[in-house]
């Protein structure tokens, strides 16, 4: 898609019921993400999510869905022991349906990543604001603001990109290193979140974008039921928006 030109379409999503209907609004790509942390099981952040819990919800994922492509998460301390416990875990994660797998962080998984990746594993990386990094991070903010900082995303997504990595998740990033960075590459595609829309793809919450979080709202969303017809509708004018390019708006970036 990357090579076409085409705005790969992903959202996230938990369940059996919401993977049918993402699957005929035409959604791309399902994240089994865990930010199922927060918006369904209430947590603050991502860090109390388990393997079980991953392996439970890809299993609900794929059994929903045909056509979309399927990525989850790996959550905090499920790779961060090294190559061989990621391994491990990876292959849970594969033989309860995903596609790929996610893994958060630069420099200290490029090790990770390749191991993944040589063994059948395709790999999505995440840079930018890396929930999992919460604690050390200091909040939920934009990264890369400052020279130090560009510099650095610039070179972990390039380190990245050689270690086999086929997408990359950016989140919360300023849009024109975003669009920088994603110039950049050459296999690797971008997805951006909080990156705007010079990425090669967007992915979105699908609590957050649908409006049904109670959380607060970051600056980077949508609501995609404001004047929809359905929520099947929300999701295919959320599709349509990343198809055009309307979405995300210079409203929605740092
Ligand atoms: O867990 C998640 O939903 C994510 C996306 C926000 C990229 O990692
Ligand atoms: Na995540």
């Amino acid at each position: 898609m990357r090579a076409e030109g085409r705005k790969v379409v992903m959202l996230t999503c938990y369940d059996a019921s919401f993977a049918a209907l993402l699957d005929r609004a035409g959604v791309d790509v399902i994240l089994v993400g865990d930010s199922l942390g927060n918006v369904l099981q209430g947590q603050t952040s991502t860090l109390p999510v388990t393997m079980d819990h991953m392996v439970y919800h890809t299993e609900c994922v794929s059994r929903g869905c045909q056509r979309p492509f399927i990525v989850t998460d790996m959550p905090f301390g499920s790779y961060h022991e090294g190559p061989a416990q990621a391994m491990r875990n990876a292959a849970r994660l594969m033989a309860a349906g995903a596609q790929m797998v996610k893994i958060e962080g630069g420099a200290h998984v490029v090790e990770t990543v390749h191991y993944l990746v040589e063994r059948g594993v395709p790999v999505c990386a995440h840079i930018g604001l890396t929930p999992q990094s919460v604690n050390q991070l200091g909040g939920y903010r934009v990264q890369g603001r400052d020279e130090d900082g560009a510099a650095r995303l610039r070179a972990e997504a390039l380190a990245l990109e050689q270690a086999g990595a086929a997408l990359m998740v950016m989140e919360m990033v300023p849009a024109g290193l975003a669009a920088e960075i994603t110039a950049s590459l050459r296999t690797m595609a971008t997805i951006g979140i909080g990156a705007g829309a010079d990425c090669d793809g967007q992915v979105l919450v699908l609590h957050d974008m649908l409006g049904v979080y109670p959380g607060r709202k970051a600056r980077f969303v949508r609501n995609f039921m404001d004047g929809a017809a359905s929520i099947e509708d929300a999701v295919a004018r959320y599709a349509a928006a990343v198809r055009d390019g309307s979405f995300p708006a210079e409203e929605h970036n740092y």
